[in-house]
């Protein structure tokens, strides 16, 4: 590839290209996401008005607050990009490559999180990760409050960490929310382990991208002490199973949101990451 093929841009009206910029700017960085892409699910379109009794979809904000177990079909959403045929590439008006390109870890985090009905609409979303005979080699599991003190205790344990009386480990406190990521790997001939650990790697990703295209701020965090008896002990793991870290939750705040408003982050050059055998 030549190092001018990265981005091209079209010939075509800058005007119209700068309003898209903009509309797509204040989508994502306005807070309104998510409500906005429900709005825009509800709406009706032909498609879905065609499918409407035994086969229809339900919306996102109608299967909200159902169980976990919950089946849910997808169809192409009403609005949006054409993704029927291989089409021009544009990370500006792209929502969903837009999306991949601003993704950034928020360090500091408000406290209002995503309920759990939303969390289980999230990860009805990235089950569809690539994922070798289907396995499903993940989980996650959801700390809240107090839970994360008791999280902070297996750390120290694990670190073999004294603290004064009244004295606690803060790290888990950075956020209110924190989701552990378990690789759950299963035997199969057809499928390594190895396999199984990327898939539960991509769901991760893929729930930071889906919390951040919501609206919601996320740090994955880990560290030498993710595996040690103590804390795998705390999240009740199997032998089998592996902790990747914790996706650290909650609102961006404010004066991150303004800073981000303003500033672009450039992406690498893509040149660094293709070769040919
Ligand atoms: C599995 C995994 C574990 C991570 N653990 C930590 C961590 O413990 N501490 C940390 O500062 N960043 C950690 N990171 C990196 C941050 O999540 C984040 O990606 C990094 O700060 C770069 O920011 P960006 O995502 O905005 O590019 C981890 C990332 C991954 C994928």
């Amino acid at each position: 590839m030549s190092k001018k093929a990265g981005k091209k841009r079209r010939p075509r009206d800058v005007d119209a290209c700068d309003v898209t910029r903009d509309r797509v700017r204040a989508h994502f960085l306005d807070g309104q996401t998510g409500p906005w892409a429900r709005k825009l699910g509800a709406e009706p379109s032909p498609s879905t008005d065609a499918a409407s009794s035994s086969d229809a979809v339900p919306s996102t904000a109608a299967s909200s607050s159902t169980s976990s177990k919950t089946e849910m079909t997808v169809a192409p959403g009403p609005a949006g990009p054409d993704y029927s045929v291989p089409s021009s590439i544009d990370i500006v008006a792209d929502p969903v490559l837009h999306a991949i390109a601003t993704r950034r870890s928020i360090s500091k985090l408000d406290p209002q999180t995503p309920n759990d009905a939303d969390l289980r609409e999230l990860i009805h979303a990235v089950s569809s990760v690539a994922d070798h005979k289907g396995l499903k080699p993940w989980r996650f599991i959801i700390i809240r409050g107090h839970d994360r003190i008791r999280l902070g205790e297996a750390l120290d344990e694990a670190g073999n960490v004294q603290r004064k009386a009244g004295e606690i480990n803060e790290k888990p406190l950075r956020a209110e929310l924190l989701l552990a990521l378990v690789a759950s790997p299963q035997d199969n001939p057809k499928v390594p382990e190895w396999e199984q650990h990327a898939t539960a790697a991509g769901a991760g990703h893929l729930l930071e991208l889906a919390l951040w295209q919501a609206g919601w701020g996320v740090m994955w965090r880990s560290g030498n002490l993710t595996n040690e008896p103590a804390v795998r002990r705390l999240h009740r793991l199997k032998e089998s199973e592996l902790l990747m870290g914790w996706l650290y939750i909650g609102a961006v705040p404010e004066r991150y949101r303004q800073r981000l408003s303003n500033s672009t982050r450039p992406l690498p050059d893509p040149e660094q990451f293709l070769d040919t055998l």
